[in-house]
């Protein structure tokens, strides 16, 4: 089976310094990759120039089999969908309209969250925080992506509902055949739902586990984006100058 996305020895960064070096994976359809690693690692970096809002300093994406370069909403419509903590939804409208200015079904919302169904006529600033974030992954997965990008998606979020938009990542895998490349801080839930775990630390891949294995060690994942030993020297040395 040919890729959904193929990275191949990425780097990426800000004004041509890299942050990111040297990455490289596939994904399949239907699989799921983590990306996990400590604040500052470079794992929302990545997922910008996965998202072709970053330029690359070296190394190649390719999307669906052709090599990308065009502007986020193009790919939208070409089958990537990015979601972020952010929730994208439009405040003032109702979550029905929500869901028709995306282009998405009520029905397909609904069977992907029943829960929304009760609040179909509140207005998108009155849904709760979880709410609002299953209207924007209803909305991001109603759109039959081929690729979802999910950056820290159940931020702040309550454990249950944490579960019940990762479950939804999980089946939309398993059914559409969604590529899902998502970054959680939640390691052990994450991990729950994922098919091949990455642990970043200053933009390297420190570990790069199956799922299974990543569940096996779990400790080991945990451990290598927690302990701050070994840190950067860089950061020493800013911290020595003050
Ligand atoms: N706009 C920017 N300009 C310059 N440097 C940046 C910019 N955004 C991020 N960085 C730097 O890039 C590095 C990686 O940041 P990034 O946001 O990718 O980390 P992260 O792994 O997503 O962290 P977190 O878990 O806190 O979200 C950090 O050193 C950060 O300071
Ligand atoms: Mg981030």
């Amino acid at each position: 089976m040919n890729p959904v996305i193929s990275v191949k020895a990425m780097s990426t960064g800000y004004a041509g310094q890299p942050v990111v070096h040297d990455l490289s994976f596939d994904v399949l359809a239907g699989e799921i990759l983590c990306l996990l690693g400590p604040n500052g690692a470079g794992k929302t970096t990545t997922m910008l120039a996965l998202a072709g809002e970053l330029p690359l300093i070296d190394g190649e994406i390719e999307f669906a089999g052709v090599k990308r370069n065009a502007p986020l909403y193009k790919r939208a419509r070409n089958g990537m969908s990015y979601v972020t903590e952010e929730r994208s939804i439009f405040k003032g409208m109702t979550l029905r309209d929500n869901l028709r200015i995306g282009g998405v079904g009520v029905e397909e919302a609904v069977a992907l969250f029943p829960e929304l169904g009760r609040r179909l006529g509140v207005r998108g600033g009155l849904l709760s925080g979880g709410e609002q974030q299953m209207l924007t992954l209803a909305r991001a997965l109603g759109r039959k992506p081929r690729l979802l990008l999910a950056d820290e998606l159940s931020l702040g979020l309550a454990p249950l509902v944490v579960d019940r938009l990762l479950e939804a990542v999980r089946r939309a895998a398993d059914e559409q055949g969604t590529a899902v490349i998502m970054v959680e801080q939640h390691a052990h839930k994450a991990l729950r739902y994922t098919d091949r775990a990455m642990v970043i630390r200053r933009g390297r891949v420190q570990l790069d586990l199956t799922g299974e294995e990543a569940r096996g060690r779990i400790g080991e994942v945990e451990q290598a984006y927690l302990t701050v030993s070994g840190g950067d020297p860089k950061a020493g040395e800013k911290g020595d100058s003050r």
